[in-house]
């Protein structure tokens, strides 16, 4: 254990969380869930969901990785074993590794189309507009062969370890994302069209709150800030003793957050401004377009009608959501990777190999099988079992731990731990609040 690989820095902590949290669900999930729920109240509800729910349920997460420092299968484990029942850790936390394995089965899928819609600027630039075309289209050959591609990138720096291959990424990737993110604003802001989408985002219609309002953002908020899964534990076991853990995971949350509520400046605007061109942007029901339709046609077709310029936008535009999609997928493979190289001889690099392998394989099967898995997988992993596996976190800390190790594990960076604010309220607070909270989206989704 003594030679275990840590971040190097703080910064670097930081950017790998965030680079786990800020993904597809920040850049394209939050910005279509506000379309689909009326707008600017949404954005209100979620952002203090986020910091009342999903923040305490990430500390649980970052406690448990940094006290235990190992993967989230023999965290719990020896949490379990303190009170005689080690197979329940096992269980839940064997739980968690599928899970995270499926969701990066799917997400991958997912970020190859993105690759492809990347790599269509490229050819339309170069004017193969065969390729193009291609490229574009639904079809098994392009999603597996993206797919592979996708997944090709993030086992090479899974591969390469915690400092070299994480960190690294991240540190490199995220700042690149978020000067895109911020070029593309400016550039959409400026278009016809663009208020009545910054209107709809900003000015809140509090008739517009309806209970499933409140239950789709905490959906939103726990899946935005990766939890439930073991990723967020498995950063934490990374972390060093020297940060506090309240303030670090303060601001991976304010990150995510910001850079999801910077993100729906961007994709609402753009809505408009395709109306704006001519392209439809909403459904026969009069709905806003959501869904995967909005960044594959509603987006492409704004692209098309901009020229030359649409070109370089759909590059900036494609480029931003495969390296969002990458810095977020290597956190959902390192859970599975970080298991097998803590509890076998083999090393990391066979152990990204075999198991990117076997995943993908699965993702193959998703893509022979499209239209009955895919839905199903997203629905498996993310409405029912992130929160099942949320509640399970929040009990593991709440109920399982003495309060004294709670105590002893916030202690490291953090001088005044016992007499702190957080130490008063949090315990009590994942003990009861969250495990309630989130019943109450887990109870809606199942409706
Ligand atoms: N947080 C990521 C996103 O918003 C998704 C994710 C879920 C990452 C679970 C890791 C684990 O896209």
């Amino acid at each position: 254990m003594a030679s275990r690989e840590l971040f190097s820095s703080k910064m670097g902590f930081v950017m790998a969380a965030a680079g786990s949290a800020v993904g597809l669900g920040n850049i394209w999930g939050f910005p279509t869930n506000t379309a689909s729920n009326g707008g600017a109240a949404f954005v209100l509800v979620y952002l203090v969901l986020a910091f009342c729910l999903a923040y305490p349920a990430l500390m649980a997460e970052l406690v448990i990785g940094r006290a235990s420092r190992a993967n989230i299968v023999t965290s719990l484990r020896d949490i379990a074993g303190e009170r005689g029942i080690p197979w329940a850790g096992i269980l839940i936390g064997g739980y968690g590794v599928i899970i995270a394995s499926l969701i990066y089965s799917f997400y991958s899928i997912v970020a190859g189309w993105m690759v492809a819609h990347w790599a269509e600027s490229l050819t339309t630039m170069a004017g193969q507009s065969q390729w193009s075309e291609w490229l574009v289209a639904f079809g098994l050959k392009r999603n597996i062969i993206f797919t592979a591609i996708f997944m090709g990138l993030t086992m090479a720096i899974i591969s390469r370890g915690v400092s070299a291959g994480i960190e690294r990424w991240s540190t490199r990737l995220m700042p690149v994302m978020m000067l895109l993110l911020v070029v593309l604003i400016i550039y959409v802001l400026t278009q016809n069209g663009a208020s009545e989408g910054l209107k709809l985002y900003l000015i809140p219609h509090f008739s517009d709150l309806k209970p499933q309002v409140f239950l789709s953002a905490m959906g939103q908020a726990f899946f935005s800030l990766s939890l439930g899964v073991g990723t967020m534990l498995i950063y934490g076991s990374y972390l060093s003793d020297k940060e506090n853990l309240p303030q670090i995971g303060a601001i991976v949350t304010l990150t995510d957050t910001g850079i999801a509520f910077i993100a729906g400046l961007l994709i609402l605007p753009a809505i408009y401004v395709a109306k704006e061109y001519g392209t439809n942007v909403f459904t026969d029901g009069g709905e806003l377009i959501a869904g995967p339709d909005l960044i594959f046609q509603v987006l492409p077709a704004l692209f098309g009608s901009m020229g030359t310029a649409g070109t370089l936008v759909a590059f900036a535009f494609f480029t931003l959501m495969t390296i969002a999609a990458l810095t977020s997928s290597i956190s959902m493979l390192e859970v599975p990777v970080s298991l097998a190289t803590e509890n076998t001889k083999i090393g990391r690099g066979m152990a990204t190999l075999i198991i990117g392998s076997l995943i993908f394989l699965i993702s193959v099967g998703i893509c022979l099988n499209f239209g009955a898995l895919f839905g199903w997988v997203i629905n498996f992993t993310t409405v029912y079992s992130e929160p099942v596996l949320g509640i399970l976190l929040c009990v593991f800390v709440g109920w399982l731990w003495h309060r004294n190790k709670v105590l002893n594990a916030l202690k490291p960076g953090m001088d005044n731990a016992e007499q702190s604010l957080f130490f008063k309220i949090w315990p009590m607070y994942v003990r009861f609040v969250c495990p309630l909270l989130i019943l109450a989206t887990f109870i809606q989704s199942l409706r």
